[in-house]
């Protein structure tokens, strides 16, 4: 191996002439010669040093390889006729473990296919021997430049590549926030919506029961004349039918009423537990003649809140009773209630048929029943309540197993007091 420093040799125009400069670490390029002549070594290796690169030279393709290991040149010099390793397969190497390494390579007159040959395998360019010192360092020059544009490109590229991602990402991060404050958008207008259904009911239904509950008193009390004067057993039959049915309309519309119209409530220190276990007791006789097998757990200290405890049992009882419906004969309705510092949550399940997709987002709406006797008002009623209580319901899981609604009521919440739909 023979190396020669930066400006040993100066000719006379050297203060006109410069060495290229490396792009990346702004000192001269370094060059290795590769050729079995030692003249032709010696030579190249005057010529481009006197021009202030760092040269180093090595008399074949392997020990060429080797020294590009350490030395790193930007630019290699190759005979193409070597002994050994000829030159097309060294170049085709060096190409491939050193792609930052440009070669150029030196080929004898008359070789115009291999010219063609080897700068289709990777060379930059290719000088005919015997070569013109001050050519040489042109094509040098030049391919020097070449490359420092072409990685400067490169290195563009790559940027510009990253910065594209970087705008991906922004782009799909933003994209995501804005699908989730969409989300959120249109949550928020349909609660509005369902409040002011709501609110609709309540004018509605002041005025509709007050319609109705006038006559539907009036014919309570006919009929109840006129059962009092008739003796055939069949025609009482019939009466009692009438009773039983005004009745019926009358509990209807009295729930309508609570649905719409918040009743008189007292705020006191209520122990759910204890609501939940009197709701369950009142269930005891359906639970026991459809075989249902009733669960509670409870954990934690007595979760105590601060509400309307005639609300609280309306919350309860319209679930179970839901529950309860559900499941026909056999099943488990299971309750759990748990606290943490902020939320008291209770998880009401049934092993029942759950309830249909398409369903789902009409559940909570008023008169939205699937049962023939049904008034579609239970979840509306439980929906206000908890809303009035800041919390929350959910049906947490439904399917073929059953479904479980979820109820959350924040423990320190502000109760809300303009809670009646109507004045
Ligand atoms: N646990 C449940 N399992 C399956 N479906 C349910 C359950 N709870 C409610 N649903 C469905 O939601 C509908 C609305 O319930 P909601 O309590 O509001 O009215 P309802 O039970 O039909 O009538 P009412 O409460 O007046 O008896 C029910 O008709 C039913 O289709
Ligand atoms: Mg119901």
């Amino acid at each position: 191996m023979e190396t020669a420093n930066a400006g040993q040799q100066v000719d006379c125009c050297s203060f006109f002439r410069v060495a290229m400069l490396t792009a990346s670490e702004n000192i001269p390029a370094r060059i290795l010669v590769i050729d079995d002549e030692k003249s032709v070594r010696d030579l190249v290796s005057i010529i481009i040093s006197s021009r202030g690169y760092h040269v180093a030279s090595a008399q074949d393709a392997m020990e060429g390889m080797q020294l590009a290991e350490t030395f790193r040149p930007e630019l290699v010099l190759m005979d193409y006729m070597m002994p050994g390793v000829d030159g097309l397969t060294a170049l085709k190497e060096m190409r491939c473990r050193y792609p930052e390494t440009y070669v150029v390579m030196f080929t004898g007159k008359g070789s115009e296919e291999i010219a063609v040959a080897l700068m289709k395998a990777g060379a930059s360019d290719y000088i005919l021997k015997p070569f013109n010192n001050q050519n040489l360092l042109e094509r040098i020059e030049t391919v020097l430049r070449i490359r420092g544009v072409e990685l400067k490109n490169r290195e563009l590229m790559a940027e510009r590549e990253s910065l594209l991602e970087e705008i991906r990402a922004w782009n799909l991060e933003l994209e995501e926030r804005i699908q989730k404050e969409s989300e959120e958008l249109r949550k928020a207008h349909e609660e509005v919506v369902h409040s002011q259904k709501l609110a609709t009911l309540g004018y509605l239904a002041a005025g509709m029961a007050h319609e109705i509950r006038n006559p539907l008193n009036s014919i309570s009390l006919f009929v109840q004349l006129l059962h009092e004067g008739v003796d055939d057993p069949e025609k009482l039959e019939y009466l009692e039918k009438v009773l039983k049915e005004v009745d019926r309309i009358d509990a209807t519309l009295r729930k309508l009423l609570d649905t719409a119209k918040r009743p008189m409530y007292e705020l006191s220190e209520v122990d759910v537990e204890q609501v939940i276990r009197s709701a369950l007791d009142s269930f005891k006789p359906q639970t026991s003649v459809h075989r249902i097998v009733v669960e509670f757990t409870s954990s934690g200290p007595p979760p105590l809140l601060k509400a309307d405890p005639a609300e609280l049992t309306q919350i309860f009882t319209n679930l179970f009773l839901n529950a309860i419906h559900e499941m026909g004969d056999g099943g488990r309705l299971g309750v759990e209630l748990y606290q943490d510092d902020k939320d008291l949550t209770v998880l009401v399940s049934d092993t029942g048929k759950g309830i249909p997709r398409e369903n789902l987002p009409s559940i909570f709406d008023p008169f939205f029943t699937t049962k023939s006797r049904g008034t579609g008002m239970g979840l509306a009623l439980v929906l206000r309540i908890v809303k009035n209580y800041k919390g929350r319901i959910e049906v947490a899981r439904t399917g073929e197993s059953g479904t479980v609604f979820l109820v959350s009521l924040p423990i320190r919440a502000e109760q809300e007091n303009d809670a009646p739909f109507v004045g």
